[in-house]
Order: structure tokens, then sequence, then C-alpha cells
């Protein structure tokens, strides 16, 4: 059984990830569900969050506000120009009936990792800024958590924010330079194996034919997200979405459906059009001068089996 702490930006495929997860239920307890900024605010994801969990019946799974900026305070524009203007395209609807709970985020995450060692696994779909500021808290956090399984970076792909960032490592690349450096157990679920999972109009045709409240939310609330990616991907030949942060929460479940290597990543956080660019170094050896020199290497998937991730997060819905 996987105890897991969910940290999150919700976001539309943020949603996509919550609902898969909800439908798994005895293999997955849901313990409590962290909100970051990244896609909208912190505070109006959390909100976002609590309606999620409404509508897959886990409406007393207690949910924190986390970081509304990065470590940095340093800003780019936030994912709303793909998810919509409340990050549900639109279609957030009312409040849920629950609200976030007053322990902060990266708070409540240490307390729960030291009451419970090496018992919780944290999945992370957003930018690392709660966990770097959990791990400034207790510097033992890697060692107190039982897994971490990070949707974030483009390792050999290309960027989606910018040519050459990763939208959640660009919205916090100092975080993610700290989280990827600590010596967590960590998995990377990269930009080069999520966008290759393409949900086609076919596939959307077939949540919004479903009756579930979960696919009748989750067909309300892709609108606009299908605009956006459709545009964005042209290439493709028809419209359809990216489904980046379920990819990482099958994995999560199901690791045997991809490949994977280790290395050290390394996150640019001082660059001007790198910035959030990650790092992999081929060479094979490493010099005095390198910043991997005695850094842990982390687990980063490279290549994916598409068709069964598309077939369990359409089961989920
Ligand atoms: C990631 O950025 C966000 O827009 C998505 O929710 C996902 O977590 C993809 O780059
Ligand atoms: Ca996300």
């Amino acid at each position: 059984d996987i105890r897991l702490i969910v940290d999150t930006d919700p976001g539309v495929d943020d949603a996509m990830a919550l609902l898969y997860l909800a439908a798994q239920r005895e293999r997955v307890e849901l313990v409590s569900v962290g909100s970051v900024h990244g896609n909208l605010g912190a505070r109006p994801g959390a909100e976002n969050a609590l309606r999620i969990l409404e509508v897959a019946g886990l409406g007393s799974v207690p949910v924190a506000v986390g970081a509304d900026r990065p470590l940095d305070f340093s800003y780019l524009p936030s994912g709303q120009f793909v998810h919509g203007a409340d990050g549900l395209s639109g279609a957030a609807g009312p409040a849920a009936s629950a609200r976030p709970v007053a322990e902060n985020a990266a708070v409540r995450l240490v307390r729960l990792c030291r009451e419970n060692p090496g018992e919780l696994t944290v999945l992370a779909l957003g930018p690392l800024t709660n966990l770097a500021l959990a791990l400034h808290l207790e510097p033992e956090l890697p060692n107190l958590v039982r897994s971490v399984v990070w949707m974030g970076g483009a390792i050999d792909a290309p960027g989606n924010i910018t040519a050459h960032a990763e939208a959640n490592a660009a919205h916090d690349p100092l975080a993610a330079d700290q989280v990827l450096g600590a010596g967590f157990p960590l998995t990377v679920v990269p930009l080069d194996v999520t966008r290759r999972v393409w949900a086609d109009a076919d596939w959307w045709a077939s949540i919004a034919a479903a009756t579930g409240a979960r696919a009748k939310a989750m067909t309300a609330w892709s609108r606009q997200y299908l605009r956006a990616n459709s545009e964005f991907e042209k290439h493709r030949g028809g419209p359809g979405t990216l489904c980046h942060d379920p990819v990482a929460a099958i994995l999560l479940l199901e690791p045997e459906l991809a490949e994977y290597e280790r290395h050290p990543v390394l996150v640019e956080f001082a660059g001007g059009q790198t910035r959030g660019a990650t790092l992999v170094d081929r060479r094979g050896y490493i010099t005095p001068a390198d910043a991997s020199a005695g850094r842990p290497s982390v687990r980063i998937a490279t290549d994916i089996d598409v068709r069964p991730c598309l077939g369990r997060l359409q089961a989920a819905l």
C-alpha cells in the first residue's frame, strides 16, 4: 500500500492525476494534499484541490496551502494561459464545502514525515518550492520519506514554458536544484516521456461520453486546456492534450511501464535564456570543476509504454 502526500498546482492535468489516484483506493491512501504556485496561485490552487477531491469522493482529505512564491521571489508567467484563469478551464465551479487546513504545506510535510518515518511517498506535480522549504526545515527529510516522484524537467526534450525549460522546473529552478541534489530516493518523470502521452480527440470523446462524476467534471475542466494544447501541438494533426501529471501518478503505481536511467541532475537557476533547464552530464567523467561532483543520482524515466497509460487514465475517469 502507498501512503501518499500529493504536492500540486491544480491545474487541469493535476486534476486528472488526482482523479486517477482517487480511483486506486485499494492501493493508495491519500494522506494529505499541499498546494504550490505554478499553474496559478497557491491559495486558489488549494481551492481547486478541494473541488477535485470533492468530485472524487475524497472531500475529507486535508488540503494545506503552500508556497505562493519561488524561493528567490522571481516571476514567470503562471500557467493560466494553458489551464485557464481559474486553473480549470474557467469551469472550476463553486467552492468545495471543505476549507484548507491552517498548517502550511511545507510545515505539514515535515511534521507528517517525522511522525511516519520511512512510510510516506510524495508525488510532486508542480514546482518544488514546498519540498525545498521542507528540506530547509528538516535536512533529514530525504531519509524520512519512502520515495518521491516528481513530474518535471526536460532532459533531452525541448522545454514547454520556454524553449529550454519545463514549467515545473522553470517556476522554481533554485528549489528544483536543491531538491534534486538533496539525496532523496527520487524519480523524475520529465517531458521526455510525458510529451509522448497524447490523449487525442477520440480519447477525450470517450471521456465526454462517460456518465460518472469524475468524467463529467474532467470534461468541463479540460476545455481551455484542450484548446491550448491543440494550438501548441499542431504537429499532432488534430485536437488533444498532453497528460503530464497523470503519467507521474501512473508510474508511481506501475513503475514497470517506463524505462529509467540514473544520473545526477543539475538545474540552471542563474541563466538568462536557459533558466529552468535540467542538465544531465553524459560525458562519463566528472572534473573538479563540475557542479555535479559528489551529487547524488536520481532515477529518470527515459521511455514509456504509452497505450497502457492512456488506458489506465480512461478507466479511472
Ligand atoms: C507541468 O506544468 C504544469 O503546467 C502541468 O500541470 C504539469 O505539472 C508540465 O510541464
Ligand atoms: Ca502540475
